[in-house]
């Protein structure tokens, strides 16, 4: 990974420079880091991974040379072959979720220290964290009442979506294996989003990356980021049926709600991810494998798109990366509550990529604010 300069906080562009002290909302258009892992190409509706558009990516590699294209720049699988037998993780009597799955494994590993990522071996520790993440939802989404599949059996799956897949429900279903590793791909990495900027916060004051990437899940679970796909099914529940679509969101939009899924900070074309995915559903399909939501989807998207177009015809807002996300992860049957987890171990790679690229810009996180607030009253002149 070579040197990456300037972290400097500066407006992106003169013409949309604001005078000093105004306040950006939601940091909009400011540019905060000078990145080489990605940022997405809001104007042509793409996303390249170290400039290699992620289009020619899917199908062609699997996730592991994906995760060692972003976290190591280099095209080799960047996770270990086996994962630590570590399935289940208790507090008490409850089940904890990934977040503090890996908060509360960390110390054990040694990780709750401050460790330099690029060191060879905390860089394999970080990777081993990662498929434990990935075994940890796998033994979630088989349910905690069932035991762990052998690890004999584990050890058959050649590739990280084949060991998910195995670990889940035995074997390893082709068509579910090519979905699996089309969603983990299209999911690893995109630039400077809320839970990426949450890491590197976090990664900027030195504390430790198992730190940075437990704050980011923090980040990434909100319904406006990566927690967008469950509310997107429910969506397609009360729909119900293509007719029903253009009443349901316009009496949303009458409310004042959003329509999940639809809309995006960057991209003001059609997510080019919702496109990977919607691919890989219709594979999916011409598999044999029943999702009547993939036509409910098309048609919701469409009135959608039409009704926010009619709203606001200056900003277009089109299906994001979470719309064609509930389609697929419900195609292959993950239950909606392991979603969001499962999206954040696949994006656990382009947090790792750009902790290490934080560290080694090695400066501190600290934007200002505009104080609005009281003022200690003047004292009358005498
Ligand atoms: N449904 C309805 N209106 C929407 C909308 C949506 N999904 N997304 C944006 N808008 C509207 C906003 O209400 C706002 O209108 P206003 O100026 O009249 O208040 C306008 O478009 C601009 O939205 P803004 O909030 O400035 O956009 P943003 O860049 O902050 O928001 C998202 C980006 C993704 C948070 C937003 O589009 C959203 O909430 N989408 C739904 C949640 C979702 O799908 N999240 C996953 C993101 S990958």
């Amino acid at each position: 990974m070579s040197e990456v300069q300037s972290p400097t906080l500066q407006p992106s562009n003169a013409a949309s420079a604001s005078p000093p002290g105004e306040v950006q909302s939601g940091l909009e258009g400011v540019v905060a880091f000078a990145t080489e892992i990605a940022e997405p190409d809001k104007a042509g509706g793409a996303l390249r991974y170290r400039g290699v558009d992620i289009e020619s990516l899917v199908g062609a590699v699997p996730f592991e040379h994906v995760w060692g294209l972003l976290v190591d720049d280099r095209f080799r699988p960047g996770l270990p072959p086996a994962e630590p037998h570590v399935l289940t993780v208790r507090s008490g009597d409850h089940r904890v979720d990934v977040q503090s799955a890996l908060a509360m494994l960390a110390p054990e590993w040694g990780f709750g220290q401050l460790i330099d990522i690029s060191d060879d071996e905390a860089r394999d520790n970080l990777a081993r964290a990662s498929v434990m993440a990935l075994s940890f939802v796998a033994q979630s989404a088989r349910g905690s009442g069932q035991p762990p599949v052998p690890q004999e059996t584990v050890d058959r799956g050649r590739t990280i979506p084949e060991r998910f897949l195995i670990r889940w429900r035995g074997e390893a279903d082709p068509a579910h294996v090519k979905a699996i590793d089309a969603y983990w791909i299209s999911a690893a990495e995109h630039g400077m989003n809320a839970s990426t900027f949450t890491a590197r916060v976090v990664a900027s004051t030195a504390s430790d990356p198992v730190s940075a990437v437990v704050a980011a899940i923090g980040a990434l679970k909100g319904p406006l980021h990566g927690g967008a796909p469950g509310p997107v099914l429910a969506m397609l529940d009360a729909i119900g049926a293509p007719e029903r679509a253009a009443s349901w969101i316009a009496a949303e939009l009458a409310a004042g709600r959003r329509i999940m899924g639809m809309g995006h900070r960057v991209y003001r074309v059609r997510d080019p991810r919702a496109a990977v995915l919607e691919r890989a559903v219709e594979r999916l399909r011409a598999a044999g494998l029943r999702s009547d939501r993939l036509d409910l989807a098309r048609a919701v998207e469409a009135v959608a798109v039409a009704s926010l177009g009619e709203r606001r015809p200056e900003r277009r807002l089109a299906a994001n990366v979470e719309f064609y996300t509930a389609v697929i992860l419900d195609a292959i049957g993950l239950p909606q509550e392991l979603f969001s987890p499962t999206f954040a171990v696949a994006r656990v790679a382009g947090w790792l990529a750009h902790i290490d690229e934080q560290a080694r810009a090695g400066r501190l996180i600290r934007p200002s604010s505009r104080y609005v607030g009281p003022m200690p009253e003047t004292p009358a002149a005498a």
